[in-house]
């Protein structure tokens, strides 16, 4: 088969490296992909905004099979325009997408259905959303930008002068752009915090797994909010219960909700949980695999992840049996010195076959020199998978993987799974 990936983040080379394990495969083709996925497969120079271009190709090489990784494509209807002219695609239409494309409108449908989640209330007008803010006590709600925002979106104001300051900000000022031209104002939820994946086909809801992943710059979740800088599982707070708990009142009841409401899924539905007093609840809804979720998901995955992409594609998910390895997983990401604010490039990358000792090394912004050297060409750089019979000696492999890793400016945090190591 020909698979057509597209993406170029360290998710889509754990997914490009997953697809190339399979028998089935005859040839990969990433768009744009990076100095990772050009290892598995072949890089292709098209961005994961061109649609037309990524329609014609899929076309002209009479690819098999598209499977759409990341969110803005998949929000703008690529995998719809992809299936019009006919391609079989692993991912969902852009209805279903406003799961996550749509915070209002994922928050009407979990209201609808009943799905539990924070209570909250759309606005467009700053003045009555500060109005309604006020009457609820200090520091207990979230603000959240309507669409896309990098995940970047969410503000957690301790005051009310934070408070006006986040609604004004993204109603008035548009700090989100249009994203933020509506907003949410959501409780604030307590507890610990899983991301939980399932491929979805319709009704149809796979076993699912959950991880945990790391969203601030610095140790002990300080700093700026960053695109991921690691993830483990399973969970250490995670049992069967609340397992059964989020398929029964959350994972089912949206895929069927979904197709209720004309929006059927296809692909992996990712939900952001709150583990609270009260059960578990919804933080939000991803329409795609997360990053950097992915990079210890496709290890953990024991299922062939063509076969699965497949059958998610062509629905008949329900023929095949997901199964995911319980054994822990860390992944530990290096970043470039200054990210998530400005930071340079082009610095040499050594250290990656002592590295893989330990792990599989995911490239996210790598790329080669002209004097086929590999270089740095991101905030996020690449990232160390790993695993053991514990967690402690999966997070040790990690780490050690990462410690191997050089390139001017290399930062990385330290505390990675740490909270799931219990002696
Ligand atoms: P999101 O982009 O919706 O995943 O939000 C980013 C982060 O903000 C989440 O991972 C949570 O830590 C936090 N967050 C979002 N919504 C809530 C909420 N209703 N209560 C508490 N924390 C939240
Ligand atoms: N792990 C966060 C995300 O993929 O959005």
């Amino acid at each position: 088969m020909k698979v057509l990936l597209v993406g170029s983040g360290g998710r889509e080379h754990a997914m490009a490296w997953r697809l190339a394990q399979s028998s089935k495969l005859t040839e990969l083709l990433i768009a744009p992909g990076n100095a990772g996925t050009a290892e598995v497969g072949t890089n292709v120079p098209i961005g994961v905004d061109d649609h037309e271009d990524l329609v014609n190709f899929a076309l002209d090489h009479e690819v098999d099979l598209v499977v759409v990784a990341p969110d803005q494509p998949i929000v703008d209807g690529l995998c719809d325009k992809l299936r019009a002219a006919a391609i079989t695609t692993f991912g969902p239409s852009a209805n279903a997408a406003r799961i996550e494309g749509s915070k209002i409108w994922s928050n009407d449908l979990m209201t609808k259905y009943d799905i539990p989640t924070a209570e909250s209330e759309a606005f467009s007008d700053s003045g009555a959303a500060m109005e309604f803010g006020h009457s609820w006590s200090e520091g207990s709600l979230v603000v959240k930008a309507d669409g896309l925002a990098a995940g970047k979106g969410v503000m957690l104001p301790d005051t009310y002068e934070e408070l006006d300051a986040a609604i004004t900000g993204m109603l008035d000022d548009r700090t989100f752009g249009e994203s933020s031209s509506s907003i949410l104002l959501a409780e604030r939820m307590q507890g610990p915090e899983a991301s939980v994946f399932a491929f979805v086909d319709g009704e149809h809801v796979s076993a699912e797994i959950a991880t945990c992943d790391y969203k601030r710059i610095g140790d002990d979740d300080t700093g700026l909010n960053t695109g991921g800088m690691g993830a483990y599982g399973p969970p250490e707070f995670w049992t069967a219960d609340i397992a059964r708990e989020v398929r029964e009142t959350i994972l089912q009841p949206v895929a069927r909700a979904l197709v209720a409401e004309d929006s059927s899924f296809s692909g992996v539905l990712y939900a952001g949980l709150m583990i609270t007093e009260s059960g578990p609840k919804v933080v939000e809804f991803n329409c795609r695999p997360g990053d950097p979720e992915t990079q210890i998901l496709m290890p953990m995955l024991e299922t062939e992840f063509l076969d699965l992409c497949l059958a998610v594609a062509e629905n008949r998910l329900s023929d095949i049996d997901v199964i995911w390895s319980d054994q822990p997983h860390v992944f530990v990401v290096a970043v470039s010195d200054g990210y998530p604010g400005s930071y340079s490039t082009g610095f040499e990358i050594s250290g990656i076959n002592e590295a893989s000792s330990s792990g599989v090394v995911f490239h996210a912004g790598t790329t080669m020199n002209s004097e086929d050297e590999l270089i740095t060409s991101g905030g996020r750089v690449l990232g160390v998978s790993s695993t053991g019979t514990t967690i402690r000696e999966a997070r040790k492999a990690a780490y050690y993987g990462i410690s191997k890793i050089d390139y001017e400016g290399i930062k990385y945090r330290s505390d990675i799974a740490e909270r799931a190591v219990q002696d």
